[in-house]
C-alpha cells in the first residue's frame, strides 16, 4: 500500500475512482479532470499511478492523491478511510473489480472463487456504504458502480462473474431508488465489450464513459451503445428464460471449446 499527494491549488470537489489506470477507469479520470475535479486515484500499481496522477495534474491543473492498493486487501476500508479522511469525496465510482473468469465452475479453487465473491460484492457495497454516508452527512454526491451486461443476461461458463455483476445491478438500482433522499444520485452502468487493458474491441472506453453522465440522475441503470441493448432486451424480454440461457450457454461453450482447442494446437 503506497499513498500519495500532489500540490496543487485546485479547490474543486474530489472523485473517487478505483480501478483508475487503465479501460474505463481511467477514460473516468480523463472526465473528471476536464471537468475540474480533483481526483483520488486507486489501484494495485504504484507506477501507473504516479505516471497518471502527473499526466492529469500537468494536463488540467487538478489536485491527485492515489492509494496503490488491492481490493481483496482486508484492511481495504481502514486503508481508503484514512487516505481520504481530510477530502471532501462526493463523487464515487466503483469500477475496478476481479477479472471475469470464462470457465467451467469447478475449475476454479475455493480460495480463487471466495475472493472474486468478495470482491465484486461484499467490497463493492461496502465501498458504496463508506462514501455514501459521507456524502449523506453532506446531503448531496453522486456514485456510479460499473457493472455490465452480463448482469442483464445469464451467463453460463461465466457464472461466477455474471451473478456478481448482477448482485451490483441488483443493488445499485435499490439504491438509486433509497439514495434519493439523501440527495445521492446512484447509477448502475452495465457496458457490453469495451476497449480496455484486457480486450481490443467493442466500445470505446470514452463513449461508455459519456453514456454514464447522459444517464446519471434520470434513470437507474444504463447499457451503453445500441446492439448491448438490443441483446439485453431480447434475451431478458422476448425470449423464454430457458431459451436465452440455452442461447448463452452454447454461444460460451463454444468460445470455450474453441479456446481450448488453441490450446491443444
Ligand atoms: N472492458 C469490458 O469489456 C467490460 C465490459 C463490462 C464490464 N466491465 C467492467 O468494467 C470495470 C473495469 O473494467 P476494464 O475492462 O475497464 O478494466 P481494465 O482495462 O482491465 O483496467 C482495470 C483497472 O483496475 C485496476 N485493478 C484491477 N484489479 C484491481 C484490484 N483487485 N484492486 C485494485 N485495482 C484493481 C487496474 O490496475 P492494476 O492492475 O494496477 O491494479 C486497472 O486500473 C470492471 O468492473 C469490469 O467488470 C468491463
Amino acid at each position: 500500500m503506497s499513498l500519495h499527494s500532489s500540490n496543487h491549488n485546485s479547490g474543486g470537489p474530489w472523485a473517487l475512482v478505483t480501478g483508475s489506470t487503465a479501460g474505463i477507469g481511467r477514460a473516468f479520470c480523463d472526465h473528471f479532470a476536464a471537468s475540474a475535479y480533483n481526483l483520488f486515484l486507486l489501484s494495485r500499481t504504484e507506477a501507473d499511478l504516479k505516471q497518471l496522477g502527473q499526466e492529469l495534474t500537468d494536463k488540467w491543473g487538478i489536485k491527485t492523491r492515489y492509494l496503490a492498493c488491492d481490493l481483496a486487501q482486508p484492511e481495504l476500508l481502514t486503508l481508503v478511510d484514512a487516505a481520504t479522511t481530510d477530502l471532501d469525496i462526493s463523487f464515487l465510482v466503483s469500477n475496478a473489480g476481479s477479472p471475469s473468469y470464462h470457465g467451467r465452475f469447478f475449475e476454479r479453487t475455493a480460495q480463487d472463487f471466495e475472493e472474486s465473491l468478495r470482491v465484486n460484492t461484499l467490497v463493492q457495497a461496502q465501498l458504496i456504504r463508506h462514501f455514501g454516508e459521507r456524502m449523506k452527512a453532506r446531503g448531496k454526491g453522486a456514485i456510479i458502480q460499473v457493472s455490465s451486461i452480463t448482469g442483464h443476461v445469464t451467463m453460463p461458463f461465466m457464472a461466477e462473474y455474471s451473478s456478481c455483476k448482477a448482485f451490483q445491478l441488483s443493488l445499485g438500482e435499490a439504491l438509486y431508488y433509497e439514495f434519493k433522499d439523501y440527495g445521492i444520485d446512484f447509477l448502475v452502468l452495465s457496458p457490453g465489450a469495451t476497449k480496455s487493458r484486457r480486450i481490443n474491441f467493442g466500445m470505446e472506453a470514452s463513449e461508455v464513459v459519456a453514456a454514464a453522465f447522459k444517464a446519471l440522475g434520470r434513470q437507474p441503470s444504463v447499457i451503453p451503445g445500441w446492439r448491448s441493448c438490443w441483446s439485453a432486451f431480447k434475451n431478458r424480454h422476448l425470449r423464454s428464460r430457458r431459451r436465452a440461457i440455452d442461447k448463452m450457454g452454447q454461444f460460451q461453450r463454444g468460445q470455450l471449446q474453441a479456446r481450448e482447442l488453441q490450446k491443444i494446437d
